[in-house]
C-alpha cells in the first residue's frame, strides 16, 4: 500500500509542480500588463488552482498544461512577457487587438507546439524574432502580426525550404529589405504596406499573394498566374504582364494598379477564366487591346483607368454575360443581391478609346458603375441606357458624344428612382472558399475595397466602397445638346453633371423634384430663361452651379437660393441679377431674356462682372 501511495503522492508533486510553473507564467504575463489587475482580476495566486478556468486560458484535458492563451480585443496594455516561453504545451497565442507594446518575446520559439499566433493591431516593435519561424518540432503554422510597428527584414529562418508555414501577415509594419528570401508560406502570404524593396523572386508561389503597398521593382514573377489571389498594386513593377504560366485556372484576383507596367495584354490571359477582377488601373499600358475577354466571364470588375489603350472597345466584351437571370439574393439576407457573373463595375476612364457607346452595356443587369469617363467616344447616347437599370453611377464625361439626351429613358435607370436599400460590400460577393480546400478562412482577410474616382461636388474624389444610397451622373465635356430632360421621378439621384455641352432652352422646374440632389452642376451651357423658384426646394443641394449660360432675371430668393450658393455659382450669367449677384437695376420682369445681343455671347468666362452694366443697357 505504501509504495503505491508514494508513486500516487511522487506524481501529484511533478504534477503540482508543474502546474506551479504554469501558474508562476501567467502571473507573470499580468504583471507585466499595466491594466492587468482590472481586466484579468480572476487571475490571482489565491486562486491559482483554478487557473484553467482563468479569463482566456485553456488547459489540456489533464488541466495541468496551458495550451492557448486567447484575450484579444481586451485593451490589454503592456509587454508580453519573455517569461511566456515555459508554456510549453501552449499551441495557440491569440492576443491581438490589445496595446501590447516592446518587442515580440524571442522565448516564443521556445514553446515547441505552438502553431498559431495571432497578434494583429497592436505597438509591437523591433524585429521578428529568428526564432518564431521555428519552434522545436516545427513551423508556427498562422502568424498573424499585422497592424503593429515592426522592423527589419524576413528572418532567413523563415526562408528554411523545410519549413512551411501556412500563413504569415506582416500587413501595415515597417518592415524593409528585399524578398530574395522566399518564405516557405504555402496559402498565404500577406506583406502589403510596408517598405520592401527589390524584385519580387520569379519562382515564388502562393495561393494568396498580397504585396500592395511596397516599393517594389523589377518585373511581375513568371509565375504569377499560379496564385487564386494576387494583389501587386501601388508598387513601382515595370516590364509587360507576362503570359499565364500554362494555364491560369485558379486565378481569380490579378491586381497590378498603380505601377509602371507597359504594353498590353497577352493575349493568353484569355484563358483565366475564373478571374473574378482584374484592375491595370493607373499604369503606362498602351495600344489596343488585342485581349479576348469572351471566356472571362466570371469578371465582375474591370478596371483600366488611367492607361492609354486606344482603338474601339474590345468587341470581346460584348459576349460577358449579366443578364438578371444571374442574380441571386442572399439567403442570409435579402437586402443583399449578388451578382454571381456579370460586371459590377467597368471602369474604362482616362484612356484613349474612340468609337461608340457599345449598346450591349445595357444589357448588363449586374452593372453598378459604368464610367467611360476622358476618352474620345464619340455618336449618340443610345436610348438603350435606361435599361442599365441597376446602374447607380454612370460617368461619360469629357467624351465627344453629341446629340440630345434619350429623355424618355433615362426614367428607366431605376437605381437612380429611389434612395436604394441595396448595399455592395465590394468584394463580400466573392465565394473564396470555394477553390482553397481546407482552409477556408484563407481570403477572407483580403476585403480591400475596390476603388474609382469621380467628380464630385467639384472635386475629383476616390470612392472606395458604394454607400447604400450613393448615386451619379454626369455627362459632362461633350457635345450634347437639346433641352435638358426634367429627370422626373429619379428622386435617388445624388449628383448630376450637365456641364459644358451645348443644352439649350430653360432649366426645367421638375428638377426640383430629385429630393436627394446633393450636387447640380449645369454650368457653360447655353440654357436661358430665369431660374425657377422651385430650384430652391431642393434641401439637400450643397453644390450648385448654373455659371456661364444665359439665364436672366432675378435669383429667386425660395430656400435661400441666393445665400446658400457664392457668386461663382451663378457668374457669366450677363442678364442675372440679385444677391449674390450685383442688384437688379430694375424689376426683373422687364428683362428681356432674348435680347439679341444676350444670345451672341462668346466663349463663356469672358463675362464677369458686367452684369449691371448689360441689365442698363438692356433696359434702355
Ligand atoms: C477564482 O476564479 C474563479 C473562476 O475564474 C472566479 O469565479 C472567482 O471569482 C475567483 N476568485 C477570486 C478570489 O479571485
Ligand atoms: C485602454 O487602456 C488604457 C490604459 O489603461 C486606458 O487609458 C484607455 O482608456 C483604455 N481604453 C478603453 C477603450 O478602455
Ligand atoms: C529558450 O530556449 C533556449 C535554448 O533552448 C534557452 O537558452 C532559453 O533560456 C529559453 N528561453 C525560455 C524563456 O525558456
Ligand atoms: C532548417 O530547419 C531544420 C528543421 O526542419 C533545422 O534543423 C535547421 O537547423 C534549419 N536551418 C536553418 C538555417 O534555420
Ligand atoms: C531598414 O530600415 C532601417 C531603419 O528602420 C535601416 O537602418 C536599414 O538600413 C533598412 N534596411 C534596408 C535593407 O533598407
Ligand atoms: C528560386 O530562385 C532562386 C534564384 O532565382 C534560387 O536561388 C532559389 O533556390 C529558388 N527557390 C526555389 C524554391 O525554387
Ligand atoms: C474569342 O474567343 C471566342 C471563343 O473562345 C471565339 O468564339 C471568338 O471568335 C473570339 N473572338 C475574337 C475577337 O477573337
Ligand atoms: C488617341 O487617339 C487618337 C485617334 O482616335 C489619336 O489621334 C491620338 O494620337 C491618340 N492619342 C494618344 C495619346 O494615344
Ligand atoms: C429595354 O429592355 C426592354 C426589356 O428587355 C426592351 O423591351 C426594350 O426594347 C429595351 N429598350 C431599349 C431602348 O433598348
Ligand atoms: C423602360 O423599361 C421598360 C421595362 O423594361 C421597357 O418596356 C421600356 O421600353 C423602357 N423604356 C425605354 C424608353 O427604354
Ligand atoms: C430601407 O430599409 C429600411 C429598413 O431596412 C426601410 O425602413 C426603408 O423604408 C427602406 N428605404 C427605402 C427607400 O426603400
Ligand atoms: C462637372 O464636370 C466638370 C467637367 O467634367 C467638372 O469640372 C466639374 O467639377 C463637375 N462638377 C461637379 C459639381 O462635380
Amino acid at each position: 500500500m505504501a509504495p503505491m501511495l508514494l508513486l500516487f503522492f511522487l506524481c501529484a508533486l511533478v504534477h503540482c509542480l508543474r502546474a506551479v510553473t504554469e501558474v508562476e507564467v501567467l502571473l507573470d504575463f499580468k504583471k507585466n500588463i499595466i491594466n492587468g489587475a482590472s481586466l484579468l482580476p480572476d487571475w490571482n495566486a489565491e486562486n491559482s488552482t483554478l487557473f484553467c478556468s482563468w479569463r482566456g486560458v485553456l488547459c489540456d484535458e489533464s488541466g495541468a498544461y496551458v495550451t492557448a492563451l486567447k484575450l484579444p480585443g481586451m485593451n490589454l496594455t503592456g509587454r508580453i512577457t519573455n517569461q511566456i516561453g515555459h508554456l510549453s504545451f501552449l499551441l495557440g497565442l491569440d492576443l491581438h487587438e490589445n496595446n501590447f507594446f516592446g518587442e515580440i518575446p524571442s522565448s516564443l520559439g521556445n514553446c515547441s507546439k505552438l502553431f498559431y499566433v495571432s497578434l494583429y493591431a497592436n505597438h509591437l516593435s523591433g524585429a521578428i524574432p529568428a526564432s518564431l519561424a521555428f519552434c522545436d518540432s516545427g513551423p508556427i503554422r498562422h502568424l498573424l502580426l499585422s497592424d503593429n510597428s515592426l522592423e527589419g527584414s524576413i528572418p532567413s529562418s523563415f526562408c528554411n525550404t523545410s519549413s512551411m508555414v501556412i500563413r504569415l501577415s506582416l500587413r501595415s509594419n515597417k518592415m524593409n529589405g528585399s524578398l530574395s528570401c522566399k518564405p516557405q508560406i504555402i496559402r498565404h502570404l500577406d506583406l502589403s504596406h510596408n517598405r520592401f524593396t527589390g524584385s519580387i523572386p520569379n519562382n515564388w508561389t502562393v495561393h494568396y499573394l498580397d504585396l500592395s503597398y511596397n516599393s517594389l521593382s523589377g518585373t511581375i514573377p513568371a509565375r504569377y498566374s499560379d496564385a487564386v489571389i494576387l494583389d501587386l498594386s501601388n508598387n513601382m513593377l515595370s516590364g509587360e504582364i507576362p503570359a499565364p504560366n500554362n494555364n491560369c485556372f485558379w486565378l481569380q484576383i490579378l491586381d497590378l494598379s498603380y505601377n509602371r507596367l507597359t504594353g498590353t495584354f497577352p493575349e493568353s490571359l484569355g484563358t483565366c477564366m475564373h478571374l473574378h477582377i482584374l484592375n491595370v488601373k493607373r499604369n503606362l499600358m498602351a495600344g489596343e487591346i488585342s485581349l479576348n475577354f469572351s471566356r472571362l466571364g466570371n469578371l465582375n470588375s474591370l478596371q483600366l483607368s488611367g492607361n492609354q489603350f486606344s482603338g474601339l472597345i474590345p468587341r470581346s466584351l460584348y459576349s460577358f454575360p449579366g443578364r438578371l437571370d444571374s442574380m441571386e439574393r442572399s439567403p442570409i439576407d435579402t437586402k443583399y443581391v449578388y451578382c454571381n457573373s456579370g460586371l459590377l463595375l467597368l471602369d474604362l476612364s482616362y484612356n484613349n478609346f474612340s468609337g461608340t457607346f457599345p449598346e450591349i452595356f445595357c444589357t448588363w443587369d449586374c452593372l453598378k458603375v459604368l464610367l467611360l469617363s476622358s476618352n474620345q467616344l464619340s455618336g449618340t447616347i443610345p436610348k438603350c441606357i435606361g435599361n442599365i437599370s441597376n446602374a447607380r453611377v454612370i460617368d461619360l464625361s469629357s467624351n465627344k458624344f453629341s446629340g440630345e439626351l434619350p429623355t424618355t429613358s433615362l426614367i428607366n435607370l431605376t437605381a437612380f428612382r429611389s434612395v436604394s436599400n441595396w448595399s455592395i460590400g465590394w468584394y463580400s460577393f466573392l465565394n473564396l472558399g470555394h477553390n482553397s480546400g481546407t482552409e477556408a478562412d484563407d481570403f477572407t482577410a483580403y476585403d480591400k475595397p475596390f476603388d474609382f474616382n469621380v467628380n464630385v461636388k467639384g472635386r475629383r474624389s476616390t470612392y472606395q466602397k458604394l454607400s447604400d444610397s450613393f448615386t451619379m451622373f454626369d455627362v459632362s465635356s461633350n457635345l450634347l445638346r437639346g433641352h435638358i430632360p426634367p429627370f422626373d421621378h429619379l428622386q435617388g439621384l445624388m449628383h448630376l453633371n450637365l456641364s459644358f455641352n451645348k443644352f439649350d432652352g430653360q432649366i426645367p422646374r421638375e428638377l426640383s423634384g430629385l429630393k436627394s440632389l446633393e450636387s447640380l452642376d449645369l454650368s457653360s451651357n447655353a440654357l436661358s430663361g430665369s431660374i425657377p423658384p422651385a430650384l430652391g426646394e431642393i434641401s439637400s443641394l450643397s453644390s450648385f452651379n448654373i455659371s456661364h449660360n444665359n439665364l436672366s432675371g432675378r435669383i429667386p430668393s425660395s430656400g435661400n437660393l441666393n445665400t446658400r450658393f457664392v457668386e461663382a455659382a451663378f457668374d457669366g450669367n450677363p442678364l442675372l441679377c440679385g444677391a449674390p449677384l450685383p442688384p437688379c437695376h430694375v424689376p426683373s420682369s422687364n428683362l428681356s431674356p432674348r435680347s439679341p445681343v444676350i444670345n451672341d455671347w462668346g466663349a463663356p468666362g469672358k463675362l464677369h462682372n458686367v452684369s449691371s452694366v448689360q441689365i442698363s443697357f438692356d433696359a434702355s
